[in-house]
């Protein structure tokens, strides 16, 4: 099922509008705030920070403004050049380095670099092998560094369309089906959960995973005009940050976020990893 750069580099215009929208923007804060929970843990100073099918940058960025250096890799080179501009308009272009490739075929000069975090937003929904792409993704981090995975949250899909699309037949069918559909990039979606990707993460050497929720109340509301309005969406944005690490709302929110350290030594790392494959 893995899609092809082409969908991801006609849909620029469309994509950039939704990150400008209100549940964008949220979709950026959030996971930007549970990070910075977590990177206040590690070393003070610059890090690494490699963010795998990073896309126009939105995330690289916001870390770049932070004073990280950050390599986004993309197979799509119109994501790429979008976030070169970004890099450049924003005064990073020295923080920010766009490499195009593959994940399942990352060039030496990311895997022969260890990384301090690395970031895989919104990718494996679009790939077949979610253990495969994270262990990719994986591979460039350092011993005791920090993993951030955000993915489509299948426990979303049958709550949104009965509440947003009033499809009830839609609804009873997405209880049973990890497939979906995204009208952004024409594609088609694997929809997962937070409870199947950690333990997956945990076989691949990661420790002390986190689980959050993104966009936990916003989708619910089905008045989206209302969230463009600046006290509406303020008030939003500040309910959405005080229930991303809450039960229940975080198993039913639009995206989950998962954030986790891996094993403190290489040795460690490989002999997890061995046994979990
Ligand atoms: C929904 S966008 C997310 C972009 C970014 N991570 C974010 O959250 O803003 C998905 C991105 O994954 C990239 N992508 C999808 N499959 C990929 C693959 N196999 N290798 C590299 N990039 C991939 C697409 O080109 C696109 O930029």
């Amino acid at each position: 099922m893995a899609e092809t750069a082409e969908k991801f580099n006609t849909a620029m215009a469309g994509w950039q509008e939704w990150q400008d929208a209100p549940w964008g923007r949220l979709r950026y804060v959030i996971a930007e705030a549970n990070l910075a929970r977590h990177l206040a843990d590690l070393p003070a100073g610059p890090l690494r920070i490699l963010d795998v099918a990073g896309g126009n940058g939105a995330d690289a960025v916001r870390l770049a403004a932070r004073g990280h250096h950050v390599t986004i890799v993309d197979h799509a080179h119109a994501m790429l050049d979008a976030a070169g501009e970004r890099a450049q308009a924003e005064g990073l272009a020295d923080r920010i380095t766009c490499v195009q490739a593959g994940v399942d075929r990352l060039p030496a000069e990311v895997t022969s670099t260890q990384f301090d975090v690395v970031l895989c937003h919104n990718l494996i929904q679009y790939t077949d092998d979610a253990r495969q792409t994270l262990a990719a993704a994986l591979a460039p981090l350092r011993p005791g560094g920090l993993l951030s995975v955000i993915s489509a949250n299948r426990h979303s899909a049958s709550l949104t369309a009965a509440i947003r699309e009033m499809d009830l037949a839609a609804a009873l069918a997405a209880l049973d089906t990890d497939r979906g559909r995204t009208r952004m990039f024409d594609a088609q979606l694997r929809l997962r959960t937070a409870e199947e990707i950690q333990p997956m993460l945990e076989e691949l050497g990661c420790r002390d995973v986190h689980h959050y929720g993104i966009r936990s109340v916003c989708d619910y509301i089905t008045d989206d005009a209302r969230k463009h309005d600046p006290k509406f969406y303020a008030d939003l944005e500040r309910l959405e940050l005080a229930v991303t690490a809450r039960h229940p709302h975080k198993h039913t929110a639009r995206f989950f976020q998962l954030i986790a350290r891996t094993c403190r030594t290489a040795t460690a790392c490989r002999a997890v990893r061995r046994g979990g494959s």
